[in-house]
């Protein structure tokens, strides 16, 4: 059977190979999926090792997204855009392609599985690091009526917005700056991982906002507990986890596993 892995460090904790195992069962796909630790500063060795060997696919995960980046010998656009890499595919003639599935997980779990539109929508991203980065291009790529990128360190959200300006129209700022009427907001910022709420003004959301955290676990991120206080309906980033996992499948496999089976059951494990 084929293999493939997910790469990263720590890596012990990654539920990718549960979502995998799960995904390969439903479609009848005969995959073996691993977990794969890399010395800090061997990441390329490791991966050149694992296709030398005969792996078909990686999911690289913290610290290695631009490591991989740099390995690939071709980028997708969206990947090139995020300037990470979490799925490298090998090719036929052995060449490595890079993409970035994250962002495209976090609009399918949005759209499909919660069922919320962003069309039309004053989104607001939270956060100027990497996932922000990489939720960018997706998230344009469903025509909001606005996106806001607001960043603790304003000059960093200001330089992201610059960045992106070719792709669409965006706005950025401070955290300090933020008023009202979003209908969507989205926590790209990492201070639920230090179990933090970034300061945020309670007028954020319109009287139908929405809030989702890339961040989940088994209860509340602070931002998630933060906004169902307010009576603002939350969700945590599980499924924009499975949605990631579910694109790199297809890419893998050319079979586009369904979510949300897999997603009960993680869920289920996790609380
Ligand atoms: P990631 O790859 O998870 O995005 P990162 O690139 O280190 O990680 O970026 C972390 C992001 O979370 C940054 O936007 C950071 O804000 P600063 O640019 O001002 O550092 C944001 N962040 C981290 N902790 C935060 C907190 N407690 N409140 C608000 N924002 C926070």
């Amino acid at each position: 059977s084929d293999r493939y892995a997910v790469v990263g460090n720590p890596v012990d904790h990654s539920l990718s190979p549960q979502i995998h195992t799960a995904f390969a069962a439903q479609a009848g796909e005969d995959l073996v999926y691993e977990k794969l630790l890399a010395p800090l500063d061997r990441f390329t060795e490791s991966a050149q090792t694992f296709f030398a060997e005969g792996g078909r696919g990686l999911n690289v995960t913290v610290p290695f997204k631009l490591e991989a980046c740099e390995l690939a010998d071709a980028l997708t656009e969206r990947a090139a855009a995020a300037g990470a890499v979490n799925t490298l595919v090998y090719g036929e003639s052995g060449n490595l392609l890079g993409d970035n599935t994250d962002g495209a997980g976090l609009v399918s779990d949005i759209r499909n599985n919660l069922g919320w539109t962003i069309q039309d929508k004053r989104v607001l991203l939270l956060g100027a690091g990497g996932a922000a980065r990489g939720a960018l291009l997706p998230l344009l790529a469903e025509h909001p009526s606005q996106l806001h990128i607001a960043n603790r360190t304003a000059a960093k959200a200001c330089q992201l917005a610059d960045e992106f300006s070719h792709y669409g129209a965006m706005t950025a700022g401070g955290l300090d700056q933020l008023c009202g009427g979003f209908d969507l907001v989205i926590n790209a910022s990492s201070a639920s991982l230090g179990n933090q709420l970034p300061p945020l003004p309670e007028h954020l959301f319109t009287s139908t906002g929405r809030a989702y955290d890339m961040v989940y676990g088994a209860k509340p991120t602070p931002f998630v507990h933060w906004a169902r206080e307010l009576g603002v309906e939350a969700a945590d980033g599980l499924g924009m986890l499975v949605g990631q996992a579910a694109e790199a499948f297809y890419l893998w496999r050319g079979v586009k596993p369904r979510v949300e089976p897999v997603l009960a059951q993680l869920r289920r494990t996790l609380t």
